[in-house]
């Protein structure tokens, strides 16, 4: 098995496919306030996927594995301590949690995922705002490893390094990824690692960069629905994704939209 190497006309259908993948959170932004349920924002999404894009929301009734359930909706929103793949519910979003909605949309063929977490009202407190800006600013630092010649471990490296720096922990179990024709392709894009180890970046691959940061312990357990995933210790976790493709020079960022959170200062 190998790493797609993509050319300029399928690079200019992934920009569309990612594109649209972030305008969907662009779009869902507005409506992440207390009160509203994950499952009313899973529908507005699935709508403007369907009907406004004319796209596929990818999620929907994937099945990596075939022994296991389908995923039953459109989009994932892990609330607190949920890591990733949490499953739209009717549970009201409660003044002060975190949340993160991940988006994947199939359009020409190809698909786009990236993801943020949101902050619920104005009663999120310090310590939770400042996981979410830590966790950004490790999927940041991890893109700005992205160009030919370097390895796939000094992104894990860069994410790990400045986790710990802040206490926090990276969750192991769930990784970035190549993307493209396929939803999950190789290579598996660890978020954690040593420098100059693994496969070497080459221009024409795309892949996402998506770490999961924990405020207590790494270790992992799920939910009883078979895909969300929760802290062990039910500390809060946070992510950030976005597809980038490796350039001549570097890194184009494809997951990009009007109202993206502003990028970090030291990103140059
Ligand atoms: N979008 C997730 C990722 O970043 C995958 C979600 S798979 C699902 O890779 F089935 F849970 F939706
Ligand atoms: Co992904
Ligand atoms: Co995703």
């Amino acid at each position: 098995m190998s790493i797609i190497i993509h050319n300029s006309d399928e690079i200019n259908t992934m920009r569309e496919s990612c594109r649209l993948a972030a305008e969907v959170l662009d779009f869902i932004a507005p409506y992440v306030k207390p009160g509203v349920t994950t499952l009313e924002l899973d529908k507005l999404c699935h709508d403007y996927i369907v009907n406004e894009q004319k796209a596929y929301p990818s999620p929907l009734n994937y099945q990596p594995d075939p022994n296991g359930r389908p995923y039953p909706n459109s989009i994932c929103t892990s609330v607190n301590s949920e890591i990733c793949h949490g499953i739209p519910n009717d549970k009201p979003l409660k003044n002060g949690d975190i949340i993160n909605l991940d988006i994947t949309v199939y359009k020409n063929g190809f698909h786009g995922d990236t993801s943020r977490t949101f902050l619920v009202g104005d009663k999120v407190t310090s310590h939770a705002k400042r996981l979410v800006q830590v966790t950004y600013e490790c999927m940041w630092l991890g893109i700005m490893q992205v160009k030919p010649g370097n390895y796939l471990g000094d992104i894990g490296h860069a994410i790990q390094t400045h986790a710990e720096k802040n206490a926090y922990s990276v969750v192991e179990e769930f990784c970035g990824h190549g993307i493209g024709r396929t939803f999950h392709a190789e290579p598996q894009v660890l978020h954690y690692g040593k420098p100059k180890t693994g496969p070497k970046l080459q221009a024409g691959m795309i892949f996402t960069i998506e770490p999961m940061i924990n405020q207590g312990k790494r270790h992992i357990r799920f939910a009883n629905n078979g895909w969300t995933a929760i802290t062990k210790d039910r500390s809060l976790s946070a992510q950030f994704e976005h597809t980038v493709v490796v350039t001549d020079t570097g890194y184009e960022v494809l997951t990009v939209s009007p109202n993206m959170p502003q990028i970090p200062d030291f990103v140059k």
